[in-house]
């Protein structure tokens, strides 16, 4: 949905910011731009359509004059995918980017082209680098016109801004989407996600809603919008552990594929210090005394899939569970017990629907607990408590180490919820699932996987199917499928599809199984068999266990080891993504950017 970022230092602020947009990239790939003082002291605008790696060409033997400089990458919402529409925008000495929605921004328009503005772009961030223009030729106070100016803006928005008279000055504001500053010696940056900057500090700041910030190089001052700049504060910044070399991609061709194989690390990270017999979970022990009548999990795509399989954690745990859409849920009558938890998973931790159904549920009186991956999210800011997921960053857009690290999160929240003892089956289970999954991982020779990939790729149309914690993962294994191969692709409940879904099965379809629910194995076979009879080519993924004669109900099985309970999700996890990711790769699709889809969804 938009990246930004700003810098205020004394280096060459050209590839820094570059490297940051590539960063940044998965927020959107439409257009891309930069702005920087050049060695005359004059603010120069280089802007593309495409990916970055077009502004990357165009700018590669500029190097920018040290002092203040903003970078932009574009998710379309406002206006077309045009070289006009891409920031940043300039109005005079004012020069800005901006990640949002202007909500007034018809009326704005035809205020300011009533006084007699002309209108470059069909943006609604144009509108802003106007309105802080007429308020600097009032009083020429760069960081005061911003703040009059966003006093008539109604929306959303992360800005940074640059001002053609103050060249070491960069203003940045914030209302709605992430706005990150990055504190180090003598630089200062600013960004929609850590991983722009991390390779210079890991100190880090997260601004609030309707806050504005003042930098020069190390001098950061930081203001809520109705407070003039004499009272700005400095800010108290943390220090994060992410490790730089999670931005990079090291010896893999894509982001999806090294993130596929952090998974287990992502697990690890997740649940060290968290569990042991006895000490679940201890941020949550203390509330978790109170035991809720009923949780209701909120999320959206990939997290409200490992909401489903929370649900049946908490539901084994005896505690009711209900999952909801988030995009849903905000807007329904909530009808839940007193003393009801409402959970909001969301890897990013900015997804607007998300942030909307918890921001009901508070409203509505609601104890709310957040599990997100990135510190310092307006999900860990805003939820009652909030548990963080220890994946690192995540960059390749469609979800996978975040999904297991959920998961994890998810099994511990319920033993930690559970009011008998934890099962020490369970807890040893989840203690070495991680170390599982990475020796499973390692096991699969990619070479096996070929085969499938081909089939896969080639055939009329391919479905997902499984029951009970299975169900989940074919829906997961369905999106991953879909938004990267751009093929239909939809995952069932096993036993529905003789309601309907069956009447696509034919020769030429495959159907893709996860079968590590072992409770209800024997239902599953069934259903396969019956896709079977009708031509269909049965994949399953999972263990052979006992008699199963695999003549009958599969044509193909992706062996998985026949690990406890719990452990096998992991892997069932693990193979779905990475047969998705295989066959985009054979397409020749832009895996960690696939078409039409920004990684944090920030608007509605
Ligand atoms: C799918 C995917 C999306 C996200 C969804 C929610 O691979 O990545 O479906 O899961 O947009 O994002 P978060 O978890 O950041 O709220």
């Amino acid at each position: 949905m938009c990246g930004i970022m700003g810098y205020s230092g004394l280096q060459p602020p050209v590839p820094l910011l570059v490297s940051g947009l590539e960063r940044l990239e998965y927020r959107g790939y439409d257009s891309s731009g930069v702005a920087f003082f050049d060695d005359f002291g004059l603010i120069s605008v280089v802007r593309a359509v495409g990916k970055v790696s077009v502004l990357k060409e165009e700018v590669k033997d500029l190097a920018g004059h040290p002092g203040a400089a903003i970078g932009h990458i574009r998710w379309a919402t406002h206006g077309g995918v045009k070289l006009e529409n891409a920031h940043p925008h300039q109005s005079g000495p004012i020069v800005l980017v901006h990640n949002g929605i202007i909500e007034n921004e018809q009326v704005l328009r035809i205020r300011l082209k009533g006084e007699g503005i002309l209108f470059q772009s069909e943006t609604d961030s144009e509108v802003l680098s106007h309105l802080v223009r007429l308020e600097y030729e009032k009083d020429r106070n760069f960081p005061e016109a911003v703040r009059r100016a966003l006093g008539h803006v109604e929306g959303s928005y992360a800005l940074a801004i640059l001002c053609q008279n103050d060249p070491a000055d960069l203003v940045v504001a914030r209302n709605g989407p992430p706005l990150i500053l990055g504190l180090g010696e003598g630089e200062t940056f600013a960004a929609s996600d850590i991983p722009a900057f991390l390779h210079f500090t890991r100190q880090v700041f997260s601004m609030e809603n309707s806050t504005i910030a003042l930098i020069r190089h190390d001098e950061v001052r930081v203001g809520s919008l109705d407070q003039t700049v004499e009272s700005w504060k400095t800010p108290v910044s943390r220090t994060i552990s992410w490790d730089p070399v999670f931005a990079e991609k090291g010896a893999y061709r894509h982001f999806m594929e090294k993130e596929i194989f952090e998974s287990p690390r992502a697990m690890m990270d997740t649940l060290a210090d968290r569990v042991s017999f006895g000490n679940i979970l201890p941020e949550i022990a203390r509330k978790a005394h109170e035991k809720p009548p009923a949780v209701a999990f909120v999320a959206c795509g990939t997290s409200w899939h490992a909401a489903l399989l929370g649900r049946s954690f908490l539901e084994q745990a005896g505690i009711p569970a209900f999952v909801e859409i988030a995009s849903e849920f905000r807007y329904r009558r909530l009808l839940l017990p007193p003393g009801s938890w409402v959970i909001g998973i969301s890897q990013s931790g900015e997804t607007a629907d998300t942030l909307g159904a918890l921001e009901a549920s508070k409203r509505a009186g609601f104890f709310t607990l957040g599990i997100s991956n990135v510190p310092g999210s307006s999900l860990e800011r805003e939820a009652d408590l909030c548990l963080l997921t220890h994946a690192g960053p995540e960059i390749g857009v469609a979800s996978t180490k975040a999904f297991q690290a959920q998961v994890a999160l998810l099994m511990m929240l319920a033993l930690a919820l559970s009011p008998a003892p934890p099962r020490e089956d369970l807890l040893e289970s989840l203690i070495r699932s991680p170390h599982r999954l990475e020796l499973f991982l390692e096991s699969v020779p990619p070479e096996s996987l070929d085969g499938r990939v081909e089939r896969l790729r080639l055939s009329s149309l391919v479905m997902f199917a499984g029951r009970g914690l299975d169900y989940p993962l074919a829906l997961e294994g369905a999106l991953k499928f879909k938004e990267i191969t751009y093929r239909p692709a939809d995952g069932y409940p096993g036993g529905e599809l003789k309601h309907g879904p069956i009447a696509l099965i034919e020769p030429g379809v495959t159907v893709v199984a996860p079968m590590v629910d072992r409770s209800l194995r024997a239902k599953e076979i069934s259903n396969l068999r019956e896709i079977r009879a009708r031509g269909g080519y049965v994949m399953a993924i999972g263990p052979l266990i006992g008699k199963d004669g695999h003549e009958i109900w599969y044509d193909d099985r992706i062996e998985l080891p026949d690990d406890p309970p719990w452990s096998g999700i992991y892997q069932a996890a693990g193979i779905l993504q990475l047969l998705a990711y295989r066959v985009a790769s054979a397409l020749g699709n832009d895996v960690d950017q696939p078409r039409n889809l920004a990684k944090s969804v920030t608007v509605e």
